[in-house]
């Protein structure tokens, strides 16, 4: 039976009490996380946000059916308890306990609710499989490390509002029923019940609004905003996921990632104590990918890539050769000092790796004591293997793996690469936190796929002024007023000085492979704002999923979220999504194709 309030207020949390405290009465609500039963004593850790409590029903105290009534409390109970906090003494003390050294003798109690067994377990040790865990996700949510998750993600969004409003920044909300917002995802559609046929799109940032609200003035917003995208699901990826969005007007690059810094600083002290040097380094991304293979390096390690091109530029063998013809590059890793960890298995099984990145193989060199050990010695001259020796600081000790192809490949597998081989050999250290600028993105990238480019950011982004001239001869070539911010080789954020003319917006539309009707069909109400006077602007958004995660020192974003959807974009809890009542299609004007088998 639950017994009810009745006027009870609690008095602390468990683990506000400590040994000063004793002699008090205090209240206290909680779970029960573990009971143990002695006979004449039960001893029950209550459990509330904040950790645990030893309390205990004595049975020479309480009544016998008071006593009775404590018998029968079991896991995951609710309880409200009335006691005098004591200290625990010698071999009593729980040195694993924040409260180890006091608990609660209990005079009164109520048992507020019972809990049948769960079905998985109410701790940090639980490994039961993650499904489970998002099925039972209210249980799951009960474990002191989500619940630490969840409450350090709060701090974040909390830490954002307060700084941001303290530089003035002013929040507004922006809708989500809206139109497409593109970032190059899939939207998310709602229909319309009033127009048929017509439909909504959630928002995949709130990109459109927040320079709409520059062009209104505002000056500096910001806003802790959902965001759609219906894409494949990874670990730093949902399709419900949540932004710290910003922009300002009236600055450029180097005044939005100013602010930024200060607020980056300011999270890593307040959640983790770090202090964060300032400024943060940058670096452009040609020489990110020329030097990590990455627009989102992790330099918390070394393991670089080196061209080593010039040095088998008229080499015999067909694969170099042939890379280098078709405008591509030979590369190499140096593995330093590690030569004699790699057997030739696990060298194959990084050439399997690497092909993963469309890489067609894995060359390498390991130069073992006894000589150069090599999958492609036989077609190198002695001059060549010692200009690569060169360029690559190779010595006695080291294994040198070289991929040859387009510069992307390149790129992309050695990238992936020195990632695999730093987490393999432990090179990277705990609690180290890498924050890095990284600039001068391209502004189009080709895509193969729609036969055109596509914007790297999104449409909006501004041209660096020195290439504006490129963007009809040489679009390719043209490099982009925008910055990514990369948290040990994680994305966490990124943004761009916007273009703020309509003819600049049309012809970038134009470059996109839009019509002018395609254009001012979606985009229209921008291009018009931008006649009535806009003011230069830029801004950012951090993905804040991703920032709890990195500091919560996990490996997924569905621990700092609390329901999260998983691989399928289906939310185990509610089991969404799901079928609907055909009288509510109807009201849609929706009729569905049946799933073919
Ligand atoms: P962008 O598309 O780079 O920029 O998104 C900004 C940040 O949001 C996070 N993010 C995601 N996090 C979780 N799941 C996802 N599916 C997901 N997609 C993105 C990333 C990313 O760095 N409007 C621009 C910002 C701007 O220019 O101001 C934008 O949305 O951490
Ligand atoms: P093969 O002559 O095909 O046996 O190749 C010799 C070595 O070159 C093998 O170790 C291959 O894995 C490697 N290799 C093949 N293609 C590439 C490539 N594109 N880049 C680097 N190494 C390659």
């Amino acid at each position: 039976m639950s017994e009810l309030m009745n006027g009870w207020k609690r008095t602390c949390y468990c683990t506000e009490l400590s040994k000063a405290d004793v002699g008090r009465e205090v209240t206290l609500m909680g779970w029960t996380n573990v009971r143990r039963d002695l006979g004449a004593l039960i001893f029950v850790q209550l459990r509330d946000r904040t950790g645990l409590m030893q309390v205990v029903f004595n049975s020479s105290t309480l009544s016998e059916e008071d006593y009775q009534r404590a018998s029968t409390i079991r896991s995951e109970y609710v309880l409200a308890i009335r006691g005098k906090l004591v200290e625990r003494t010698g071999n009593m003390v729980n040195p694993d306990m924040k409260t180890g050294d006091v608990e609660v003798l209990v005079s009164e109690f109520k048992i507020l609710s019972q809990s049948e067994t769960p079905p998985i377990d109410v701790d940090d040790n639980c490994n039961a499989n993650e499904l489970l865990r998002l099925k039972y996700r209210y249980l799951d949510l009960r474990r002191p490390c989500m619940q630490r998750n969840l409450i350090m993600r709060h701090q974040i969004a909390n830490c954002a509002h307060d700084y941001f409003n303290s530089n003035g920044f002013i929040e507004i909300e922006t809708p989500i029923l809206t139109g497409s917002t593109p970032e190059g995802a899939r939207d998310y559609l709602v229909p319309s019940r009033i127009r048929a046929g017509a439909f909504y799109a959630l928002p995949q940032s709130p990109q459109l609004f927040k320079q709409i609200l520059m062009v209104s003035g505002y000056d500096k917003y910001m806003q802790i905003a959902r965001c759609f995208r219906d894409e494949d699901l990874r670990a730093d990826r949902q399709p419900d996921f949540t932004q710290i969005d910003l922009e300002m007007s009236f600055v450029e690059a180097d005044d939005v990632m100013t602010v930024n810094e200060g607020f980056l600083k300011r999270v890593f002290k307040e959640t983790l104590n770090v202090d964060v040097q300032l400024p943060l380094p940058r670096i452009k991304w040609i020489d990110a990918m020329n030097r990590y293979g990455s627009d989102k390096p992790d330099t918390r390690f070394g393991l670089e890539l080196k061209d080593i091109t010039s040095a088998v530029s008229n080499s015999e063998f067909a694969v170099f050769k042939n890379a280098i013809a078709a405008g591509g590059s030979v590369r190499a890793i140096n593995v330093k000092g590690h030569g004699a960890d790699f057997s030739r298995k696990e060298i194959d099984a990084l050439g399997e790796f690497v092909k993963t990145y469309r890489a067609k193989g894995l060359a390498w060199m390991n130069f073992k004591d006894e000589g150069l050990v090599s999958s492609i010695a036989k077609f190198l001259s002695e001059d060549e293997i010692n200009e690569i020796k060169r360029l690559t600081d190779a010595q006695t000790g080291d294994l040198l793996l070289i991929v040859a192809d387009k510069n992307d490949v390149v790129w992309a597998s050695l990238g992936a690469l020195r990632c695999r081989i730093a987490d393999k050999l432990n090179l990277i250290a705990e609690h180290q936190y890498n924050l890095l600028w990284v600039t001068e993105f391209p502004l189009l990238e080709w895509s193969e796929e729609a036969n055109r480019f596509v914007a790297m950011h999104h449409p909006f982004t501004m041209p660096m002024d020195e290439d504006l001239d490129k963007l009809d001869s040489d679009p390719g070539a043209v490099r982009a007023k925008a910055y990514d911010i990369v948290l040990n080789g994680v994305e966490i954020g990124g943004g761009s000085i916007r273009i703020h003319s309509a003819p600049l917006q049309e012809k970038m539309f134009s470059v996109l492979g839009f019509t002018k009707e395609e254009a001012w069909k979606r985009f229209g109400f921008l291009l018009d704002a931008f006649r009535f006077g806009t003011p230069p602007h830029g801004g950012m958004a951090y993905g804040l999923d991703r920032v709890a995660m990195l500091i919560c020192g996990t490996p997924s974003i569905r621990d700092v979220i609390a329901f999260p959807k998983v691989q399928n974009a289906s939310c185990p809890l509610t089991n969404a999504p799901y079928g609907v009542d055909p009288k509510q299609l109807n009201e849609l004007h929706i009729r569905c194709v049946e799933e073919k088998e």
